[in-house]
């Protein structure tokens, strides 16, 4: 079989990418190791750049989100029992954010390339990808019918997440590893009641981080700070409840309760590969990077890699030119970096660190009132949150 471009993983990287590529005259194959089911069902990030709404548009999937999408223009920010808002319109010129669930952002991207009548194979096994330093890398995979494929390319794209099998194809001696875990996890709860505010409130409490986020105007998405080794048998929906109204408790404020439709326990590490590009292979969203998701950045910078992707692929192999693929890994790499910090200032501003004791929740409510307080230090916040320089997809 021949595709111009190999994609390896249908999550929102691999699934966007396949679209800009189209839209460039490009074809490719998309091949998952999942069920459909699967892939539109995982419950994971919740908040758009509005970089990353421009790349949705430009893969013209955004008619829902156009529809349903919620626009924010700030976060809460709570600590010592105060709440202050962050106002990302005033403090950067007008810019918000859109509340719209990855799952819906997966569904959208999942139907408009089958509508398309281009073929996504889901439930394959043992992919493989081959001669990655040569001008026709393969793709092998075994389908979801038991037929082994072979699938020659031009360029194979790694879209396959933190554990796929593209970043461990690239020679270790051509990597270069950055890493951090956190010594804590979060406990994310999906609910069935609308939401107790209108924005969403991340919480410094001495008990631990909470974060209430927002599905849609009927469901709620709220997160706990738990240990790394939490045991999620050990958290009854009662219990997870009394620990949030403990942690958003406010005078004159109510925190409501529903039903628990979906409940689990993610860790968090930041994780850079670089660079993100071996051969013919190029690696896009979390296959190549990870943040911690406190900033909500990582649907994001998946959207953003792929945004340069698209233009690199297209010159490469439409016009033969190597310029944008040459300089795809740094280009993305330099969003990269300034996620991972804003990331991981944020986890460490709001997480209470086990054993860390007064000193750190010192240091952590001078920075909350620092940037609660002064105009420069809520811009950078907002900046950061708020997104980064245009994409031209
Ligand atoms: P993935 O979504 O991981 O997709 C990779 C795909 O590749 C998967 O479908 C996988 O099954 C498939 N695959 C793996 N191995 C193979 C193989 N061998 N062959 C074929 N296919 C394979 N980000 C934000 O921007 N904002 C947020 O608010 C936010 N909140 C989050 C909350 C939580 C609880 C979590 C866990 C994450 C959050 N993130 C957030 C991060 C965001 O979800 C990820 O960064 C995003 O999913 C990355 O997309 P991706 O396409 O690169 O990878
Ligand atoms: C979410 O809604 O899932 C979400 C929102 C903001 C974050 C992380 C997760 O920082």
């Amino acid at each position: 079989m021949r595709a111009q471009v190999g994609i390896v993983g249908a999550g929102p990287a691999g699934l966007a990418l396949s679209h800009l590529l189209a839209r460039r005259g490009i074809d490719s194959i998309v091949v998952e190791i999942r069920s459909q089911a699967h892939c539109e069902a995982r419950q994971r990030a919740g908040v758009l750049e509005a970089g990353s709404v421009e790349v949705l548009r430009a893969a013209g999937v955004s008619q829902r989100l156009d529809r349903e999408g919620l626009e924010h223009g700030g976060i809460y920010l709570q600590f010592a029992g105060e709440r202050h808002h962050i106002d990302f319109r005033d403090l950067t010129g007008g810019r918000t954010v859109t509340v719209y669930a990855q799952t819906e952002v997966v569904k959208d991207l999942i139907a408009a390339r089958l509508d398309a009548g281009q073929p996504i194979e889901f439930d394959v096994t043992d992919t493989e990808v081959r001669a990655l330093d040569t001008t026709r890398p393969v793709l092998r995979y075994t389908s979801a019918g038991g037929e082994r494929r072979e699938v020659v390319c031009d360029a194979i794209a790694g879209c396959d997440g933190f554990h796929g099998i593209c970043r461990p194809a690239i020679p270790a001696s051509l990597c270069t590893v950055h890493e951090c875990s956190y010594p804590y996890a979060w406990l994310g709860i999906l609910a069935d009641v609308p939401p107790s505010t209108d924005e969403l409130i991340y919480c410094h409490h001495p008990g631990g981080f909470a974060l209430h986020s927002m599905r849609t105007l009927q469901i709620s998405r709220l997160y706990l700070q738990v240990t790394q080794d939490e045991d999620i048998a050990a958290w009854s929906d009662e219990r997870i409840w009394d620990e949030l109204q403990r942690r958003f408790a406010l005078p004159g404020w109510e925190l409501k309760e529903g039903p628990v439709l979906d409940k689990s326990i993610t860790g968090m590490r930041s994780f850079v590969s670089a660079p993100m590009r071996y051969g013919r292979l190029f690696l896009a969203g979390d296959a190549a990077h990870i943040v911690p998701p406190t900033g909500a950045k990582g649907l994001n910078l998946a959207l953003a890699d792929v945004a340069v992707l698209a233009r690199a692929l297209a010159a490469l192999i439409r016009d033969g030119r190597e310029d944008l693929a040459d300089g795809y890994s740094g280009t993305c790499l330099n969003r990269v970096w300034r996620a991972t910090h804003f990331s991981w200032w944020m986890t460490t501003m709001l997480h209470a660190t086990p054993g860390a004791g007064p000193m750190e929740a010192q240091l952590q409510l001078s920075q909350l009132r620092y940037t609660t307080s002064s105009r420069a230090a809520a811009t950078a916040l907002a900046e950061n949150y708020v997104g980064y320089p245009p994409l031209h997809p």
